[in-house]
């Protein structure tokens, strides 16, 4: 919404919420979230025309187009309990605007949802909106959070789905102000809606395929930078999304798939199901396999030995740490009697405490937060980076040297660090997707 403020200076853009606070934060002179280059452009079209509010009814009367940004969980309860989205908010919002609403208003649902959501919306809205009319639109958001702010202004496409032409024509406008005409692409309802969830799938099952592929390099002595820069170079896969990991986190990849896997078994396609699901299961396998590892290299066993976590957000330019690999990691390594101490340059302790002690009860005594990175290492019997913070690769490793407990071990998640400086100041080294190098030797088959 602020980069349609900011290249739309024609539209008024009112930003509401039925949580108080949340509308305070935005209007605070912290911002909530961190998001490279957000915070100037909201800042200059802020009380111009960009507003954040709690006046939800009015908001909702004086427009002319209503965007519905509300999450979407997975469902804790009930039928599709673990899989399905919980759409009650999604409810929720097509009741109030057709209470609030005057005559005549585009509602355009923004939030990721099931196919055929946009029906739920239209059937609240021709019921309860009495006297009004309505048109509904799908028209799903694209961009990535740390890159937001380019992703927005230099999208490889809009999509605009829906049944009335005067209604993605309007729409449109707005996009055209600064978004190509041809990358601007109007579907049916339907296929909007899918295409958002599956390109989500797509990606997040490149991240599997690569993740799976590195383990598969470490027991046969190949690269997987290299495997995946030469895999890359076809233009036919292309180079991006290729990059091993700890696996995906974030709040879309794993809920979309599960979404994608409820409405498949929905329909009777249990294959295409299953297909789907093994996509989140290679992702869960690819964290147990990394605490394994940490502990194999320990002498197997962790209890009594401090690691040092680098990087607890799900990637890096976030401070979001929903669903991060971090967590899941975290967790095995402290059942298996390890303390950690970890550092991470944008996530908050409070948010960090909160996560641990949600997914391993009882053991939050058993790890720290460090606001300095060589705070968290010092002391430290290993070193697991899991989030690629450019920040990372300054680190003085003559420094660690002197401060870690020997044999000093480097887990490297995310094949960030250069393994020659490290190796040349004493310190052992893993990195995903290569393995140790030290003392490996490959079995020829
Ligand atoms: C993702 C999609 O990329 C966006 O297009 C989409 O709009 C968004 O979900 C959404 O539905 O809201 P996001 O979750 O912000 O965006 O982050 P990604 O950049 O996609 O990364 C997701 C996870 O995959 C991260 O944990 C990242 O570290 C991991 N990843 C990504 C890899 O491990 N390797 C890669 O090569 C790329």
């Amino acid at each position: 919404m602020t980069i349609i403020a900011d290249r739309c200076r024609d539209i008024d853009v009112t930003v509401v919420d039925i949580k108080k606070e949340k509308i305070k934060a935005w209007n605070s002179d912290r911002l909530p979230i961190y998001e490279p280059g957000l915070e100037p452009i909201l800042r200059s079209r802020l009380g111009k025309n960009l507003h954040f509010s709690h006046n939800v009814d009015q908001a909702i009367f004086e427009a002319d187009c209503v965007f519905i940004s509300v999450n979407t969980p997975t469902k804790t309860n009930g039928l599709g309990s673990g899989k399905a989205s919980d759409l009650k908010y999604l409810e929720q919002s097509a009741r109030r605007i057709a209470s609030a609403s005057k005559e005549h208003t585009i509602v355009v649902e923004k939030s990721t949802l099931p196919v055929k959501s946009a029906e739920t919306i239209k059937t609240v809205l021709e019921a309860l909106g009495q006297g009004k009319s309505y048109e509904v639109l799908s028209n799903p958001e694209f961009m990535a959070e740390g890159s937001a702010v380019n992703d927005l202004l230099n999208p490889d496409r809009v999509l605009i789905g829906g049944d009335s032409a005067s209604a993605c024509n309007q729409l449109s406008a707005v996009y055209e102000q600064w978004v190509p005409k041809e990358k601007i692409i109007k579907t049916n309802l339907w296929s909007s809606e899918m295409a958002k969830l599956a390109s989500n799938a797509f990606l997040a099952q490149r991240v599997s395929s690569i993740n799976a592929l590195s383990a598969f390099c470490e027991v046969t002595g190949a690269d997987v930078l290299e495997v995946s820069n030469a895999i890359g170079k076809d233009t036919r896969i292309g180079g991006r999304f290729l990059q091993a990991g700890p696996g995906f986190g974030g709040s879309c990849f794993r809920k979309d798939i599960l979404n994608l896997v409820y409405l498949c078994e929905h329909y009777g396609l249990h294959e295409v199901a299953k297909y789907w699901e093994q996509v989140v299961a290679i992702n869960e396998w690819q964290k147990q396999r990394i605490a394994k590892i940490v502990t194999e290299k320990l002498f197997n066993t962790l209890s009594g030995k401090m690691i040092a976590i680098l990087g607890f957000a799900f990637k890096k330019n976030t401070n979001d740490c929903r669903e991060t690999p971090a967590i899941s990691i975290c967790k095995y390594l402290l059942e298996e009697g390890a303390c950690l101490k970890i550092y991470d340059p944008r996530v908050d302790e409070g948010q960090i405490q909160t996560e641990i002690s949600r997914a391993a009860v009882n053991k939050t005594e058993k790890i720290k937060v460090n606001k300095d990175v060589y705070d968290a290492i010092n002391g430290t019997d290993a070193i697991l980076l899991l989030t690629e913070w450019d920040e990372f690769n300054r680190i003085d490793w003559q420094t660690v040297s002197k401060i870690m407990r020997p044999p000093s071990w480097v887990f490297d998640t995310r094949g960030v660090l250069d393994s020659d400086i490290i190796a040349k100041e004493g310190l052992k080294y893993w990195r995903l997707g290569k393995g140790d190098e030290t003392t490996k030797t490959y079995e020829i088959r």
